[in-house]
């Protein structure tokens, strides 16, 4: 009887479980109303009086085993399902991390800016509410000039008759020009990201809000002819394309004006398309700075030259990305902007 008691005790040590049904199957059979334990309680009675005290210690034995055991078994399996909900499955293959993309408004910018930080220009901005010195009037468009049609303006606060107060969200970076200029002598070499707004109708070539780089050099002796060795750089580099013409136009911040083409090519249906036919694409204006506007923000014109140039962010994307329609830029349409992932 002794020796069945001690071979339990040695089964209820050695036991093991991975489930708490397999941990209540083993409780049952040891400590239930019904189980080993009980049988040999009752047994205790016909127990020869000599190994009584052996056989109650070997009992209380099993039965603290036992009872030890469970709780082991339940602790063992509740901590480790706590760390599953904890963790979850450690074993699962991880979850792929999502990568964003940067927008390719910003990524052309950054290529903009990295073509003209190579031939040593700055980066400079400036407010986008601005006041109309610095968005007209110093830039040669005096109030009441036809010029100033060109560019529908949102006003922010219209004083009126009162000169050149006025607040409006700014029409072009070229304000910035006129910031740079007041706060820095030649020889400046700067560029001017940005957002600028328009009172437009928007439609699938023009939006109220889009973009602008704006570039201005002012030395002694500067020429057209550094103007356009410059803007053949840029073209080289951004498009790689290297044909480009200039054809007369008016700024009125400029003198003598003119707006840049490049030859894009006939080659497919979609460079007819966007050609119109002519292989030819304007892409930006330019000109030498007016001698007015030089002197409006304190640059003596009479020792110092310079040139300066705009170009819309979006028109470039649309051409280098295939882009059909402005609008597309700011509807943040995932399936849109996750195409510019593969691009740094
Ligand atoms: N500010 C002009 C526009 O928004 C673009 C421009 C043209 C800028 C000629 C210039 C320039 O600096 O020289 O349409």
């Amino acid at each position: 009887m002794l020796d069945k008691v001690k071979e339990l005790i040695g089964d209820v040590k050695s036991f093991n479980a991975t489930t708490k049904d397999e941990v209540e199957a083993f409780r049952i059979k040891y400590l239930g109303s019904k189980g080993l334990l009980k049988d040999l309680f009752s047994e205790f009675k016909n127990v020869d009086a000599a190994m009584r005290k052996d056989f109650g210690q070997a009992l209380n034995n099993l039965k603290q085993s036992a009872e030890g055991k469970v709780a082991e078994l339940n602790d063992a399996l509740d901590s480790s399902t706590s760390e599953k909900s904890f963790y979850g499955d450690l074993t699962r293959p991880s979850e792929p991390i999502e990568l964003g993309s940067r927008h390719p408004i910003s990524l052309v910018k950054n290529q903009i800016i990295d073509v003209f930080n190579k031939i040593g220009f700055t980066v400079s901005e400036g407010p986008e509410i601005e006041d109309d010195w610095h968005n007209f009037t110093a830039l040669n468009l005096p109030e009441y000039h036809p010029a100033r049609d060109m560019q529908d303006t949102f006003f922010i606060e219209q004083s009126r008759g009162n000169f050149g107060t006025d607040i409006l969200l700014r029409t072009h970076t070229s304000s910035v020009q006129v910031r740079y200029m007041e706060e820095n002598q030649p020889p400046i070499r700067t560029i001017s990201p940005g957002r600028v707004f328009r009172n437009e109708d928007i439609s699938a070539r023009a939006h109220c809000i889009f973009h602008q780089v704006e570039g201005l050099y002012i030395d002694t002796d500067v020429s057209f002819a550094d103007l356009k060795q410059t803007l053949l750089y840029f073209t080289k580099e951004m498009f790689g394309k290297s044909k480009i013409r200039l054809r007369p136009s008016y700024f009125p911040f400029t003198e003598p004006s003119a707006e840049v083409d490049i030859y894009w090519g006939l080659e497919t249906e979609t460079d007819y398309r966007i050609t119109k036919g002519t292989g030819w694409l304007e892409i930006m204006g330019c000109g030498m700075v007016d001698p007015n506007v030089l002197k409006n923000a304190n640059i003596d014109p009479t020792k110092y030259s310079g040139y300066a140039f705009g170009m819309g962010i979006e028109r470039i994307a649309m051409l280098l990305y295939q882009i059909p329609d402005i609008r597309m830029f700011y509807e943040n349409d995932k399936r849109f902007l996750e195409q510019f992932k593969s691009v740094l």
